[in-house]
């Protein structure tokens, strides 16, 4: 894979690295984290290249997906990991740089909440993990995602702002590396990608220390036009996943006002 670009970190006078600007929401707003550069040197195309390919980039992943009837749910951890490739990494970044000020205000609620040991599940291009990485409140920042391409293009970001220490990369939750548990846990856009999110839940309730925050959001919805094939909507499956999230978790007011939510675990 190509170099990043070195976006500069500074080196302080206690030998630590901190990026030379803050990954916050006012420079996500600006240029995503450098993102549209990144992703055309990870993926070896020109910015014109890329910036033909972002806005089809929704359908092209769709275009992967076998679609609801043909697909088999056990199939879904195969599909992120081996059929996607990189069409997640595009499609992520159309909607990252297309909808920056809701990925801001999500960023916003992270800032508010996550502190210690943090995991992002379902990481995708980074956003999130890279903002984590450079608050003061968190002391390392755990990405997991089953698809080896967002893991590489995110070590590779992590690495071009200077905060490998920060943000580790992993494959799944079994990977001896990660934490037994985690002070905060982000699971943004992820559950309704998985077969089982009622059990994901249990397993994150689990993984979290008793005053550990969640944020979480989830769209069990195909889309309007079908254009979301990957994403689960049975109705038992919702109902389960409800039923799991309010016996497991209380939520916790916060003032903005986007869809996803953030909850500590009951008592
Ligand atoms: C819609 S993206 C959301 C990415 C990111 N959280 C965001 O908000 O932009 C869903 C992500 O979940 C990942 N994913 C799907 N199933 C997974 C699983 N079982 N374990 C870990 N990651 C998974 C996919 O590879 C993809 O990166």
């Amino acid at each position: 894979m190509p170099e990043l670009i070195h976006a500069g970190p500074i080196v302080t006078t206690r030998g630590q690295t901190t990026p030379s600007q803050a990954l916050d929401p006012e420079r996500f707003l600006a240029d995503g984290f450098a993102l549209r550069h990144q992703l055309a040197a990870y993926l070896q195309i020109t910015p014109e290249t890329l910036e033909q390919r972002l806005p089809a980039s929704c359908s092209d992943l769709a275009a992967l997906h076998p679609g609801a009837v043909d697909f088999d749910p056990q199939r879904a951890s195969a599909f992120y990991e081996e059929t996607v490739g990189t069409a997640h990494l595009l499609e992520l970044a159309a909607w990252h740089l297309g909808s920056a000020g809701y990925i801001a205000d999500t960023l916003r609620l992270q800032a508010s909440k996550a502190s210690g040991q943090v995991l992002d599940f379902g990481g995708g291009i980074g956003s999130h993990a890279l903002a984590a990485a450079s608050l003061p409140e968190v002391e390392r920042i755990w990405f997991v995602d089953l698809n080896p391409h967002n893991r590489a293009f995110v070590a590779q970001r992590a690495q071009a702002f200077g905060l490998s220490e920060r943000l580790k990369v992993c494959r799944d939750l079994d990977d001896p590396a990660l934490p037994k548990r985690f002070d905060t846990v982000i699971c943004l856009d992820v559950l309704e990608h998985l077969p089982d999110p009622a059990a994901q839940l249990n397993e994150f309730a689990a993984r979290m220390n008793p005053r550990a925050i969640a944020l979480m959001n989830w769209y069990f919805f195909k889309g309007h036009e079908g254009e979301y094939p990957f994403h689960f909507d049975e109705p038992a499956l919702v109902e389960s996943f409800f039923e799991t999230l309010q016996s497991r978790f209380l939520e916790v007011f916060h003032p903005l006002l986007i869809t996803t939510r953030a909850y500590g675990l009951r008592p």
